[in-house]
């Protein structure tokens, strides 16, 4: 397959490209380091740091003798994406090129325009730039469970069969998300279906729960080749802060009653389930939508399994629930469905303790560059 990722720099990014790269598939990458100046300009930079982008691909190529090939450039500049898909033309677009923080959509004007501008115009181009060069390239667009909510009924994989006054027709699932940054993903997801409908691109909607781990068959080949590991408030994902909290003896942040229940899952099977979405892809005309994850927690639970490893590896870990910066229900019901990816082939990877053990260890090798007035910031979402 020649597999295009967008935002190949990021969390998820890079550790695609290496994996499909080490498949054999052709990879070329696109970034234009928003995550990275983001995080600088915000303080917030990952444990660790990682080589640029350009090092990253020579690096994999010293190591592997695979080449990946990179643009540095903006999705939202039509005039340089079009000409990516021209010269490279994809049969797999892989769309993760968005500003990807709840908690940055919500710090103030500027942030919420960007994100907005970012996200939006990115998934207009990608549309126009696979209609005007590749028609049938397949999409496979990020999307998040947030999308859906917390509704008081089950959610579905994307649609809904609704009988309303005796007749029957199906509708994309109820959409109502929590903060600015999971409403653009709504638009998204809207902005595909309008194409899809009038110009039959083939399209894969992921909707994706927070994922965790930092570890890959390809990041553990060589320590350059890690991915971002974010513990802030802004860029972090849940489990991630956990773990450096408690490392760094700082009370496991519980947002108000900790009831809050998501869909998680682990990086690998991030991989995977794109893995399998592009070499079994939508048809013609079809917008397909499955829930990327594999196992449900509350936030208490997920601190709780935290706590637990942490005080095994004898850190004293204290769990401490603080007023909720968000608007959200803190107890609520929870039943998503998520069967689609299983019965395309995905074994998926849990939350043992084991893997908890390891994202422990290499944290612990980086103990050092904990900087705690990075930990905690409390974004109002409304002040
Ligand atoms: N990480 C998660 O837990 C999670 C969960 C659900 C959904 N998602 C979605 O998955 C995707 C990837 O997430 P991630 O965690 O890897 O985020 P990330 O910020 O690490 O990666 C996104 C990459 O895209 C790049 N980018 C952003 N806008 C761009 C633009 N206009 N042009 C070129 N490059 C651009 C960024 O520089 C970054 O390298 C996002 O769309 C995110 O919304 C992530």
């Amino acid at each position: 397959m020649r597999v295009l990722i967008l935002g190949g720099d990021g969390y998820l990014g890079w550790p695609t490209a290496m994996s499909f790269s080490n498949k054999g598939h052709e990879v070329f990458i696109v970034d234009n380091y928003l995550r990275r100046n983001l995080c600088r300009d915000l303080d917030v930079e990952p444990l660790f740091s990682i080589p640029n982008l350009l090092s990253r691909v020579r690096i994999w190529k010293e190591l592997t003798g695979k080449e990946i090939n990179v643009r540095l450039g903006d999705c939202c500049d039509y005039n340089f994406l079009t000409k990516v898909f021209n010269e490279f033309k994809p049969q797999t677009v892989i769309h993760y090129a968005e500003q990807p923080s709840a908690p940055y959509s919500m710090l103030d004007h500027n942030a919420a325009h960007l994100t907005l501008l970012n996200n939006l115009i990115s998934t207009l181009n990608i549309i126009w730039a696979v209609k005007e060069n590749v028609p049938d390239c397949h999409i496979i667009k990020l999307g998040t469970m947030g999308e859906y909510g917390t509704p008081n009924i089950d959610i579905e994989e994307g649609w809904l069969e609704i009988e309303h006054k005796g007749r029957k027709d199906k509708f994309l699932f109820p959409r109502q998300a929590s903060s600015l940054y999971h409403t653009t993903k709504i638009q998204d997801t809207d902005l595909l279906w309008f194409y899809v409908r009038i110009w039959g691109l083939r399209v894969t909607d992921l909707m994706q729960g927070p994922v965790y781990g930092l570890s890959t068959d390809e990041t553990e080949l060589d320590e350059r080749l890690s991915t971002f590991f974010n513990y802030d408030e802004l860029f972090g994902t849940v489990v991630n802060r956990f773990i450096v909290q408690a490392v760094a003896g700082y009370p496991l942040t519980v947002y108000g009653k900790g009831g809050q229940t998501r869909g998680y899952l682990n990086i690998r099977d991030t991989i995977a389930c794109v893995e399998l979405s592009m070499l079994n892809p939508a048809d013609s005309g079809e917008l397909r939508i499955f829930n990327q994850i594999t196992e449900t927690f509350t936030v208490n639970e997920l601190a709780g399994k935290v706590a637990k490893v942490g005080n095994e590896r004898g850190h004293k870990v204290a769990i401490k629930s603080v007023e909720n910066p968000r608007v959200e229900q803190e107890e609520h019901y929870y039943n998503p469905v998520f069967s689609g990816l299983k019965e395309l082939g995905l074994e998926p990877h849990f939350l043992t303790d084991d893997v908890l053990h390891s994202m422990f260890q290499i944290v612990e090798n980086h103990k050092e560059n904990i900087a705690r007035h990075k930990i905690f910031r409390g974004v109002k979402w409304k002040s």
